[in-house]
This record gives structure tokens, C-alpha cells and sequence, in this order.
């Protein structure tokens, strides 16, 4: 640079620079990212987008009708990040949760990634997003994903109870645009969100009411952007809580006050002690060996699937069913009760039943 030049002239000179600078960066990680998609060669049956993740190739059936039901560019932002910085935001073992997966892409890099997942998404997308997340992870995961119904802001303490979900990630992709649930969805963030809880989201930029959702979060969160990429509207965020432990002890003890004024206190010291014990064990499952390992109540299941018949395999029924029976323990207490499955098939059901039903000293006794 010319020394002569005057500081004013520096300065625009060195901002320009900088501009160029993004500019350029940007492009080139817009380009990187979207370089990960590639479509069929031959025409097909059936409709499908390809993705490369984590060296697997993904094959994502996309139907048109919903809006979870496309593949959005945040998704690959978010995938394209954590392939990327495993080193930092490692997702092995890792109890992870996504909200709004849509067609599941990001769920199923997680999973590649070694993480536990929950995906969750409204009712009318989930057989699709059930149909993507088994197609691409089914023997290439240690721990298939958990597909369920996540509607934001309803009965999401019943469903997803903080004692036994405690989630390390909440990764979104796309979730606030335009629609009339940014109230509930922020409740849900909160909600879910608990100490030590870190939530990876992409945002796509659109409209107003969009800043004035990330202005909104900022209120409860901490907000650091990890990605700015203008060419595609994106931004990608990190956050967490601010006031982690307050708000969590807060929350607990209120609950814990509840319980005390509905229960004695042995009954309760029980309840605290099964919530205690089944929180080490958050409901999750994998693969080893040809057999499927569920992890509930506690204890790893063992199931052995058969091709030859609809008893020969695990239906997501069963999975609801066991979920639920395990997070409503407390309303719905199964020790010493005579239980009878009708059609158990593989029987986890029974299985799960079985290890509910136990008490704590024949459980204990049993591990
Ligand atoms: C724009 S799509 C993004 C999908 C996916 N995350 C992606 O990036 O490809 C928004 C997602 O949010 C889900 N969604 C919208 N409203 C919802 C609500 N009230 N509760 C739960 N999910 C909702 C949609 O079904 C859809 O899957």
C-alpha cells in the first residue's frame, strides 16, 4: 500500500478487502456444501436425491406434498458443519434430538456420526422421515435412530419427560420461516434445552418475522454464528442457555415440590430412585451382529428379528408402546401387576413389560 495514502482512504481500501475476502469465502463453502448432492444417473422408479456424508452415500425419497417433506439447503449446511468439526461438536454416544427433521438427512448424519437420535417431526411426515431414516442407517449405525411425533409446544414434558431425556444436542435445520408456531417452537427449544444442552441450527433468512425470532431467542440464549453464508441466506448458529443452572434447579425443584404434595415419602423416594436409574439408560437402540439391541428400563435387549413373517421383525408400534410405558412408569407402575400381550411377536414389548414390572430388588438381584 501506497504510504502515502490517506487513513480514510486505508480504511475503505482494507473494508473492501475484507468484503472481497467473504465473498469469496462464502461462495467457496456454498459451493463445497452443495457439492454433496448429486441426483440419480438413470431415470427410476422411484424418486430420490443423493447426498455424500461421512463417506456413506444417502439416498433421500423426497414426496411434494408438505413442507417436511422436501429436502431444505439448511439440512446440508447443518450435516456439512458436523462432518466437518467432529473434532469440536463430537457426536459419538451422544444423546441428540432433531426438531423439524423433515426428510431426515440430518438425523441420518448424525446417526452416521455414532450419535443416539431422536427425530421428531409432525404426524403426517413421519412415515416418510421413519422410511429415509431406515433406508440409510439400518447396519451402518451403532444406534438406530428413534423416530417420533414432536408437534411444538404440545404435551412435550409428557412425551419427552426431563428426568429421562436429557439431550447433549438439539439440532434444527429450517424451522422458523413463516409459520404460526414460532411461539411454541421457542418453547420447545427452552424446554428441551437443559444444562449442558447445546443447539446446532441453520437458520435460512427469509422475512421479517425471522429476525425478529432470532432477536427473541437471544433473550433466553446464548447465540454464536458458526457459518455466514449469504449466497444462500443461511446462517448457522451454536447456543445454549443463559441461565443454565438457575432455570434448571428452578424447574426441578417446582416439580419435585408437586410430586411430594401427591405422594408419601417412601412412594416418592421410589419413583426418584427408578427416574435416577432409568436416566442413565436413555431409550436408544443399535445394531451388533445381525440383532437389533434396544436399551430400556435399564437393561439391553437382545432381538433377534426373522424375515419370513410380519412376527419376524420390530414394528414402530412396539417401539411407542415401549417408550411410553417406560416415561409414564410413574402413572402407569407395572411391578407385581399381571400384564397380557396379545400378537407380541418378537415380544420386546413383553421384554420391556417384564423388566417394569420388576421390583427394584428383583431388578437389582437381576443385573
Ligand atoms: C422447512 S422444513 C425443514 C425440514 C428439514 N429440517 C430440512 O432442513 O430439510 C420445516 C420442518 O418443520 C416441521 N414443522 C413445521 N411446523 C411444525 C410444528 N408445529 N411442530 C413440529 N414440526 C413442525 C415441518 O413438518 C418440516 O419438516
Amino acid at each position: 500500500m501506497d504510504a502515502r495514502q490517506p487513513k480514510a482512504m486505508e480504511d475503505f481500501t482494507t473494508k473492501q478487502g475484507d468484503a472481497k475476502e467473504n465473498v469469496t469465502e462464502d461462495a467457496e463453502l456454498a459451493k463445497a456444501i452443495m457439492s454433496r448432492q448429486f441426483h440419480p444417473s438413470a431415470i427410476s422408479p422411484e424418486t430420490w436425491e443423493g447426498y455424500i456424508f461421512s463417506d456413506q452415500e444417502i439416498r433421500i425419497k423426497e414426496s411434494t406434498d408438505l413442507y417436511g417433506a422436501v429436502l431444505w439447503p439448511s439440512a446440508m449446511v447443518l450435516c456439512y458443519f458436523l462432518e466437518l468439526n467432529q473434532d469440536k461438536y463430537n457426536l459419538a454416544h451422544k444423546n441428540v434430538i432433531e426438531l423439524g427433521a423433515g426428510t431426515g438427512l440430518v438425523t441420518i448424519v448424525s446417526s452416521l456420526l455414532g450419535a443416539k437420535v431422536t427425530s421428531t417431526d409432525l404426524p403426517d411426515v413421519l412415515g416418510n422421515l421413519q422410511y429415509n431414516v431406515t433406508r440409510n442407517t439400518k447396519g451402518r449405525c451403532k444406534y438406530i435412530p428413534l423416530v417420533m411425533e414432536l408437534t411444538w409446544g404440545q404435551n412435550v414434558a409428557e412425551r419427552f419427560p426431563r428426568a429421562t431425556h436429557r439431550f447433549d444436542y438439539i439440532l434444527a435445520a429450517d424451522v422458523v420461516y413463516a409459520h404460526p408456531y414460532l411461539n411454541e417452537l421457542m418453547e420447545t427449544f427452552d424446554y428441551l434445552c437443559q444444562d449442558g444442552t447445546q443447539i446446532l441450527w441453520a437458520m435460512r433468512f427469509r422475512l421479517d418475522p425471522e429476525n425478529s425470532f432470532v432477536d427473541r431467542f437471544q433473550q433466553r440464549f446464548h447465540l454464536e454464528e458458526l457459518y455466514n453464508l449469504p449466497s444462500l441466506s443461511i446462517k448457522l448458529y451454536r447456543a445454549w442457555r443463559k441461565d443454565q443452572t438457575e432455570a434448571v434447579t428452578e424447574d426441578e425443584d417446582e416439580a419435585e415440590e408437586n410430586e411430594e404434595e401427591d405422594k408419601d415419602d417412601a412412594q416418592t423416594e421410589e419413583s426418584a430412585d427408578r427416574k435416577q436409574r432409568l436416566a442413565a439408560w436413555p431409550p436408544c437402540f443399535y445394531c451388533r451382529m445381525g440383532k437389533e439391541v434396544y436399551s430400556y428400563a435399564g437393561h439391553e435387549i437382545v432381538i433377534e428379528e426373522g424375515l419370513d413373517s410380519f412376527a419376524g421383525m420390530i414394528w414402530p408400534g412396539a417401539l411407542a408402546l415401549c417408550h411410553y410405558l417406560e416415561t409414564h412408569c410413574d402413572q402407569l407402575n407395572l411391578v407385581d401387576k399381571a400384564v397380557l400381550e396379545i400378537g407380541a411377536g418378537t415380544g420386546l414389548v413383553s421384554v420391556v413389560a417384564t423388566l417394569l414390572g420388576m421390583s427394584e430388588c428383583e431388578s437389582v438381584c437381576n443385573d
